[in-house]
């Protein structure tokens, strides 16, 4: 019931080693898969019991591994909602040093990954091993750094409150661990997960086929819409050039604010004038693609289903439950709720042309009790909450391939390559100002591909910070991701529409090379002045750079990008967004932009380009790197 990492049989192989405790009749077998292309091992444990008394684990890592401390620092990725993700870079020290989540989910907090760096480690060069958890419940991720200055390091299931009751001749198996190492710094470890994660964990139809452009009225509406409403927005966005209209919360039960509604997976009629179906179906008509917002696993005291089955909402009997974003949370470990849910959801989907659906879930899980499970049992309830999740969405997935699902954690909070397996892309934040994504989108990166991350153009000022920033820097965050909109259409000028269809036409060529190239970090939002990523296509032919300024200098210090992945016998031309359309008042340009000269890969390689300045505050800046023919 665990999501798992799979290949043809040419591209990976497997060692078991079978471990037996014959006084207690135990077996444990430490399951190591290679998959020498991408230079990642996973690794998981299955204990069987095979004795005649139960065994209590509280304690099951799916890696162990023993080094030598080599000065090692470790990077982890933390955060809370609307901050996901932050890198965090620190030296070991002696004793117990980790990352944890007992929240019931992978967590906006702490992310389930750790990276051991050799202590002078850069992008490209020195020693890192990695570690990610393909799992979206609790974690531990911990290192140890003994007397003798070795290192014991660790990641599994998180202990707190875990106990599972492992009866005579039963087996317990542990979520995979993905490790990867390398010897050339942390760019190789990103490579190695981006690939992984893009060829090993992420299935179905979407896995290689172009994902669409989507518009989503959550920030243009919020609770507040009609059936009409929403049909003028997709209406609008088809003639842009979006390919898919998403419509999020509000559409189902008496849900007009969010202390309401959830689990009423019935749509609300007489707000959206007409039935789902007729609705939908007017989308399609217009050329757009349908999909639609879910929080399945979501119920409001206010609400019929909480009604009828209070049992089935998490919650220790007797105390007053702990209400998080006005809600409480389905007892997913239950397999008859399990069943409701898949039951109620396919009879929705099933009838609706729906292409998309974005799955949410708005609170972690406190109060941990499942009335199905008894007292001895309690510890189990975490786990089993998330094999049920997992045992629903393998259920869903399978009976509507034709679905594009995209996670969703109130946010970030649950963005792991366990989620990934089911729904290829996720939400990265509930912060769509492009400036605080640099950050987030960033952390993101060290482990996750661009075609992981749901990322959407807003308006301005910003909803969650009230920033202004230019729409063409909001346009280049967002393509470092899936890339969609998250506005209302409606208030946009003639400008803004012409613009938006530029930076569509933009994405839809590069898309590609975006989704499928190699990423490299360049410059760190954390630091200096701008932020710069690239993407370069694998046989070198052609990158894109982006720089972003988050912070904006009189007389700057220059930036200068190292291209990375070109050809150094090559030549190449820049193309500063796009065709040099955009105005670049009074300055002059810096080397290779203004006449179109021929750079060879070597020196953009060695000694690069300097990003030409800001002219307005948060200036964007997309560089088209292209090869062209060799010039005498
Ligand atoms: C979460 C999501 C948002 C939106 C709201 C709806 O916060 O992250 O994108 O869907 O729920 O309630």
């Amino acid at each position: 019931g665990l999501p798992t990492s799979f290949a043809e049989e040419s591209e990976c192989s497997t060692l078991e080693i079978v471990c037996q405790d014959s006084l207690l009749n135990l077996k444990v077998t430490l399951s190591y898969s290679v998959f020498e292309n991408e230079d990642v091992i996973t690794r998981h444990v299955v204990v069987a019991n095979g004795g005649k008394d139960i065994i209590r684990i509280e304690k099951a890592a799916s890696m162990s591994l023993d080094m030598d401390n080599r000065d090692f620092e470790m990077l982890t990725l933390h955060g809370s909602w609307a901050r996901e993700r932050h890198k965090q870079r620190r030296k070991l020290g002696a004793g117990y040093q980790g990352i944890s989540s007992g929240r019931g989910e992978s967590s906006h907090q702490n992310h389930p990954f750790m990276a051991l760096l050799t202590g002078s480690c850069t992008q490209e060069q020195g020693e890192v091993y990695g570690v990610q958890m393909m799992y979206s419940g609790n974690f531990d991720i911990q290192a140890e750094v003994s007397q003798f200055n070795s290192v014991r390091w660790q990641a599994g299931i998180g202990t707190n409150d875990f106990c599972w009751v492992l009866g005579p001749e039963e087996r317990f198996y542990t979520p995979e661990a993905l490790l990867t190492y390398s010897d050339e710094g942390i760019d190789k470890m990103t490579a190695n997960y981006h690939a992984f994660i893009k060829n090993h964990v992420i299935r179905g139809k979407y896995k290689d086929k172009k994902r669409p452009i989507l518009i989503n009225n959550w920030e243009a509406t919020y609770f507040h819409f009609t059936g009409e409403k929403l049909v003028a927005i997709a209406k609008e966005a088809k003639k842009l050039g979006i390919e898919l209209f998403v419509m999020d919360d509000g559409w189902f039960g008496k849900r007009e604010d969010d202390c309401s509604g959830l689990g009423d997976w019935f749509p609300n009629e007489k707000k959206l004038g007409c039935t789902l179906k007729e609705l939908a179906e007017r989308i399609v008509a217009e050329g757009m693609q349908f999909g639609i917002w879910l929080e399945p696993e979501g119920i409001s005291e206010d609400s019929d289903l909480y009604r009828c089955r209070p049992d089935w909402a998490v919650g220790v009997p007797g105390r007053k439950p702990c209400l998080s974003r006005g809600q409480l949370i389905l007892d997913f470990s239950r397999k008859d709720v399990q069943d409701y849910i898949i039951e109620r959801i396919s009879e929705l989907l099933g009838g609706i042309p729906v292409t998309y659906v974005k799955w949410d879930c708005n609170r972690a899980i406190c109060d941990k009790f499942s009335r199905m499970l008894d007292s001895s049992r309690q510890g189990e309830f975490a786990h089993r909450y998330v094999l049920g999740l997992y045992r629903v969405l393998e259920k869903l997935t399978e009976k509507f391939p034709q679905i594009l699902f995209e996670g969703c954690g109130g946010g970030g909070g649950r963005f792991d390559a366990g989620l990934l397996y089911y729904m290829p892309q996720i939400w990265g934040s509930d912060t769509t100002d492009a400036i605080e994504r640099l950050s987030i989108q960033y952390g993101a990166s060290f482990g996750y591909p661009v075609s992981a991350m749901g990322t959407h153009v807003s308006m301005v000022p910003n909803h969650q910070t009230g920033r202004v920033t230019p729409l063409s820097t909001r346009g280049c965050m967002a393509m470092a991701g899936t890339f969609g909109y998250e506005l209302d259409i409606s208030k946009l000028t003639q400008e803004e529409k012409t613009e938006i269809r530029e930076q569509i036409s933009i994405f839809q060529k590069h898309y590609t090379l975006i989704q499928r190239g190699d990423y490299y970090r360049i410059t760190s939002p954390l630091e200096g002045t701008c932020t710069v990523w690239e993407i370069a296509d694998p046989s070198g032919r052609e990158a894109l750079v982006s720089a972003v300024y988050h912070h904006v200098q009189a007389n700057p210090v220059p930036v200068r990008v190292k291209v990375q992945g070109l050809k150094d016998e090559a030549d190449y031309q820049l193309f500063l967004n796009e065709d040099f359309k955009e105005k670049y008042p009074g300055k002059r340009l810096p080397y290779g932009f203004a006449s179109g000269e021929a750079i060879s890969g070597a020196s953009l390689r060695q000694f690069g380009f300097v990003v030409p300045e800001a002219v307005n505050g948060f200036q964007a800046w997309q560089i088209y790197v292209k090869e062209c023919p060799h010039q005498a």
